[in-house]
């Protein structure tokens, strides 16, 4: 790290209390952040780490008015559990805070009332959507209508989730009200501008300072540039909402204030209530005020805006007209998105899996692993549960899980569990050795970058070459024949045991701490830091621990029990999305295709085909041969006997070498499934279907 440094400030973005987290969201921001805190931890800087609920805004009341209640039964509901859940997942946050706490809305009241007395923000009349029905302002996403700019039909009052354009909601075309339907009416009413233009130039060279000096990723620099391309605009920061920050202006209190104006200074509410849970009330300023912290603040890619752009304006223009100034993102790391079996996670069509769901099954560190190799650090990535398991047999226990297990069962037979002497080194030890001091240079550069998939691959890389020393030093027949020789190698190889539960500490710390207790070090000593990996601090005659297996293989068993899970929640299947459909036909089109009742009477495997089955079929007193890409679907036995729908006058074609004279009717979805379409109870042979 670059000195001047003196504190790291680690943020993440808070969820909002509205839902539960998705493993998407882990991947996006969370993950990422608490490797980067534990390996600053493991490095010996002063570290705060801090997230918290985000309660306010449309989204919340949105929610509440689904379920028929107020905001506040919707946060008390996610809040707690979204915090158990991260809990569980082992995340080190300091402090978990949340938005609606009293503390936090004074920081945000003493913000806006601080723009408002130095003219920064601008009341302006303007004319807003007004529902006559519901007797109110349709604020962000209680108003949808088509995007003036992609034609997205979908665009929300305050921004095009499509495009990601920021709309004022006159400009939506066909404007609806989201609670009922109907078109709103335009009325006038009053709002504080914060003027974002006025920062354009400061911001462009803020970051590009940052960017030189801490390297920020290309997507997240991508996305600055276009908003700044299109010239950054004045930004409305007052809603007509009941549900929030009141509005701290005499006679304007039934306004809030726009929860991402609210949202971004949660993080400094929740240094302070860190602060005073910990009995040193002024303890936040060091992180947030003085200039030697980094602050790091992790997000997904669409707080991009809110991160780089929103937040560091508000500071700046705080900073401008104080001396105890506020630290600006040194960096902010933001992720790309990660899908779920191929497809976007979706709270609204329910496709996915929840963080406290995907932990039934599975103990969080195989899904700290699983995700961490495959982050959406550059683009988009994609988790499937056939290769989660895979990455956790083949890599997490075969590679890392059998390394301590064969040194430690080893030990245990052999030396009574005692760590055996080191003797003279040969050249295989030299070159082992030497890995080993690579790992954590290596790999904390890598972490020091945000590249946390790749210092990962760092570590894997040390657990394979301890294993490749294992083998090639054959300790089973040095035990005879040179016991010296097998001393050493099993005294390197269980000092390479504990640089391992260091080093993986960041992603896996539930196994880091097994291991420790395996080592009979039931908690690593402040020595054990970052900086001591390649030390031989396992001294001769220590006595470890009973051999445990470290980790246990995923069956397939298990893999198809969360499978079920899912389907039975109606995770997978209500939400699949019908594939785009084609262009409209008249009657007249349709009449064209002639569809015949047909029984398959006699159904066998295309050679050299996994795919294709060859069918005869029996239409009235016409036999035809049908050429069907069923294979994998169905087996040809079951389907002798069967009504089926076949496209009786299609031009007869070849298919690998075969002649198919029609086609069988059946449905698939996007998941790939298939089935026939029957004919549900007896009818004559070449009938019609219409
Ligand atoms: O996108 C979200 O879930 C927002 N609640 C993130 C807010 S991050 C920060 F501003 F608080
Ligand atoms: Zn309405």
């Amino acid at each position: 790290m670059k000195q001047p440094f003196e504190r790291i400030l680690i943020t993440a973005a808070l969820p909002y209390a509205n839902g539960y987290l998705h493993l998407g969201h882990l991947a996006g921001a969370y993950l990422p952040a608490d490797i980067y805190a534990r390996y600053q931890r493991l490095k010996k800087r002063n570290v705060l780490f801090i997230c918290g609920s985000d309660e306010h805004g449309v989204a919340i009341t949105v929610s509440a008015e689904k379920e028929k209640t107020i905001p506040k039964t919707i946060i008390d509901r996610y809040h707690p559990a979204n915090k158990s859940v991260f809990e569980m997942f082992e995340m080190s946050f300091d402090n978990y805070s949340r938005t609606s706490l009293p503390l936090h809305h004074e920081t945000t009241k003493e913000f806006f009332r601080e723009f408002h007395s130095r003219d920064i923000v601008i009341a302006k009349k303007e004319l807003q959507l007004y529902c006559d029905k519901d007797k109110m302002f349709l604020a962000d996403r209680y108003v949808e209508g088509t995007c003036p700019k992609c034609k997205s039909t979908q665009a929300r009052g305050d921004q095009c989730e499509n495009c990601g354009t920021w709309l004022s909601q006159t400009e939506l075309i066909d404007p609806k009200c989201k609670i009922c339907g109907t078109t709103p009416v335009v009325r006038e009413t009053t709002h504080w501008y914060f003027p974002l233009g006025k920062y354009q130039q400061r911001l462009v060279a803020y970051i590009d300072e940052r960017n030189k000096r801490d390297g920020w990723k290309d997507n997240v620099l991508r996305y600055c540039d276009s908003w700044f391309k299109d010239g950054l605009q004045d930004r409305a920061v007052t809603r007509d909402l009941n549900w929030g920050v009141q509005v701290p202006v005499a006679g304007y209190e039934d306004k809030v204030i726009y929860v991402w104006f609210d949202a971004v200074l949660g993080y400094i509410s929740s240094a302070k209530e860190w602060a005073a849970v910990n009995n040193k009330p002024d303890a936040w300023k060091e992180f947030w005020q003085k200039e030697d912290t980094k602050y790091v603040a992790f997000i997904g890619k669409d707080n991009v805006v809110f991160h780089c752009i929103v937040f560091p304006a508000m500071l700046m223009a705080w900073n401008d007209a104080h001396t105890d100034h506020y630290v600006l993102p040194e960096n902010v790391p933001a992720n790309e998105f990660l899908n779920f079996e191929g497809q976007k996670f979706s709270k609204s069509r329910g496709w996915g899996i929840d963080v406290q769901d995907f932990l039934k099954f599975f103990p969080a560190d195989m899904l700290r692993y699983a995700l961490a190799v495959n982050l959406p650090e550059t683009r988009d990535s994609d988790f499937y549960l056939k290769d989660f398991q895979a990455r956790i047999n083949n890599e997490l226990a075969d590679i890392v899980g059998n390394f301590v297990n064969r040194t430690l069962a080893f030990t245990d037979k052999n030396y009574g569990g005692i760590v055996p002497q080191l003797g003279k080194l040969s050249a295989l030890d030299e070159e082992m050795i030497n890995t080993l001091k690579q790992t954590p240079i290596k790999t904390g550069e890598l972490f020091e970058h945000y590249r946390f998939r790749e210092g990962l691959m760092e570590v894997m890389n040390l657990a394979r070459a301890a294993n490749k020393y294992f083998n090639d030093n054959e300790p089973w027949k040095t035990f005879k024949s040179n016991p010296e020789r097998c001393a050493t190698t099993l005294h390197i190889s269980i000092q390479l045991v504990r640089s391992l539960a260091i080093l993986l500490e960041p992603v896996t710390p539930a196994t880091s701490a097994k291991i420790w207790k395996l080592l009979n070090l039931n908690t690593p000593s402040k020595e054990d830091g970052w900086d001591s990996v390649s030390n031989f601090t396992m001294n001769d005659g220590h006595q470890l621990n009973k051999p445990e297996i470290l980790i246990n293989k995923i069956e397939d068993k298990q893999i198809d029990e969360i499978t079920k899970f899912l389907e039975g929640s109606d995770k997978l299947q209500a939400s699949l999305p019908i594939a785009p459909l084609k262009p409209t036909i008249t009657i007249d089109d349709f009449k064209k295709i002639d569809l015949r009742v047909a029984r398959v009477i006699e159904a066998v495997k295309v050679p050299k085909s996994d795919k294709l089955l060859k069918l005869q079929v029996e239409i009235g007193n016409e036999r035809r041969q049908v050429i069907a890409g069923i294979a994998k679907h169905y087996k040809p036995e079951d389907l002798i006997g069967k009504l089926i729908v076949v496209v009786a006058n299609l031009q007869p074609a070849k298919l690998m070498g075969q002649e198919s004279q029609g086609m069988i009717l059946a449905a698939s979805d996007e998941s790939g499934s298939l089935t026939l379409i029957g004919v549900q109870s007896e009818i004559s042979l070449g009938a019609t279907v219409k």
